[in-house]
């Protein structure tokens, strides 16, 4: 079977995992700090504070900035649930914005639609790799005086038209990784913040220690070697040492893993770019997409086949497919306590009904990427 998406665990990755299953310290040890700093170097971002997911990366970020409750905030229908469920966990009212046609990111102009007075914060995501329209979404953020979370789960690795690297939070207030395994690199469940700002840097590894302060020059008293104090309410989101192992192991080959999702990517364009039933994902001008998904756009009506009929066909032939995303605003959650409809986001739920990730990740061989190629062919 091909999956849409796997990691890539190799010797070296177990060795180094095994090394600190045999050490004193499964966690809260000195590899959390030193898979922090490599990975801020990787980005350039002044520092960076692992957590156990990309979902409690986003939860800490948003409460990092005290936005004050019943506030609203902005992100993608065109995500995980993750994305928009940060702003639940914080008591911020959740709204969405539509997408851009060509990206399929959330459009800067409709983000300006969706502001009112109570707006604090946007949280755009990077789709299948590439970054939001970053630059003008800032510009936006920077004139009504909201927050920006960039959500860069699948976009670790990638840059923006200027050539930084996402997760500098040149664009934004704080950048979320996850380290989930279909991601550019896993440590089995596993997240990151990002950030250049010392205040916002502290706080988050208070809040994802139960808010506990242990360092001596935070504390308001400080009777002995036991003393710790909880100044704030927080969250067990520690990562474990084990699992920033595996993060500092993957973190070396990182550049091999996108050099092959990109090798992928530019085969299954070459031999899909001429069919006129299948649109291939779309990169902008001067953006550098680490293509954390294929998604490619099918006309099924012209290939006579449902979406349903296609995935089962390929699965048939033991190809794994996958739809990003169902729009999260029609999950019934959302229906049900904020009131969203169909329709409410058109071009969304437009890209919602044709759209299919294909197998992508640095593992797959040639033979796959051709079984692949031969297999859609054969649809139509
Ligand atoms: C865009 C996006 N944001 C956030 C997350 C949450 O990451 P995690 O699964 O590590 O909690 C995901 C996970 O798949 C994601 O795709």
């Amino acid at each position: 079977m091909i999956p849409y998406g796997s990691q890539w665990i190799d010797n070296t990755d177990i060795k180094s995992v095994i090394q600190v299953l045999k050490s004193p310290f499964l966690t809260t040890g000195p590899l959390i700090a030193r898979f922090e700093n490599e990975f801020a170097m990787f980005v350039n971002a002044k520092y960076a504070v692992a957590v156990a997911n990309g979902t409690a990366a986003l939860h800490l970020a948003v409460l990092a900035l005290d936005i004050e409750k019943g506030s609203e905030g902005i992100t993608s229908p065109n995500t995980f649930v993750a994305s928009s469920n940060a702003f639940l966990y914080n008591g911020i009212q959740p709204v969405f914005a539509d997408i851009d046609a060509k990206t399929y990111n959330i459009h800067p102009q409709e983000i300006k639609k969706q502001l009112t007075s109570k707006t604090k914060v946007v949280i755009p995501v990077d789709f299948a790799g590439q970054p939001a329209d970053m630059d003008r979404i800032n510009t936006i953020a920077n004139k009504h005086g909201l927050f920006v979370i960039e959500d860069a789960a699948h976009a670790l690795g990638s840059k923006y038209k200027n050539g930084k690297m996402v997760g500098s939070c040149c664009y934004s207030d704080l950048t979320t990784f996850s380290f989930h395994p279909v991601k550019t690199i896993t440590t089995g469940e596993g997240g990151i913040i990002t950030t250049n700002n010392r205040k916002l840097y502290e706080r988050l590894k208070k809040l994802r220690n139960h808010g506990i302060e242990k360092e001596e020059n935070f504390l308001n008293q400080n009777p002995g070697p036991w003393y710790y104090e909880m100044q704030e309410l927080g969250y067990n989101f520690r990562m474990t040492d084990f699992q920033a192992a595996l993060g500092l192991s993957q973190l070396k080959k990182i550049r091999k893993f996108i050099q092959r999702r990109k090798e992928i990517v530019e085969t299954y364009n070459k031999h899909f770019n001429n069919l006129s039933w299948l649109k291939s994902p779309y990169e902008e001008e001067g953006v550098n997409s680490v293509f954390h998904l294929y998604v490619a756009l099918f006309d099924f009506q012209k290939i006579g086949k449902t979406r349903k009929q296609v995935m089962e066909y390929l699965f048939e032939n033991g190809i794994g497919t996958q739809v990003h995303y169902i729009p999260v605003y029609l999950q019934p959650y959302y229906q049900k306590n904020f009131g969203f409809r169909e329709k409410d986001y058109p071009q969304c739920e437009s890209y919602y009904k044709r759209c299919l990730s294909l197998p992508l990740y640095p593992k797959m061989t040639n033979r796959d990427v051709q079984k692949v190629i031969k297999h859609i062919k054969e649809l139509y």
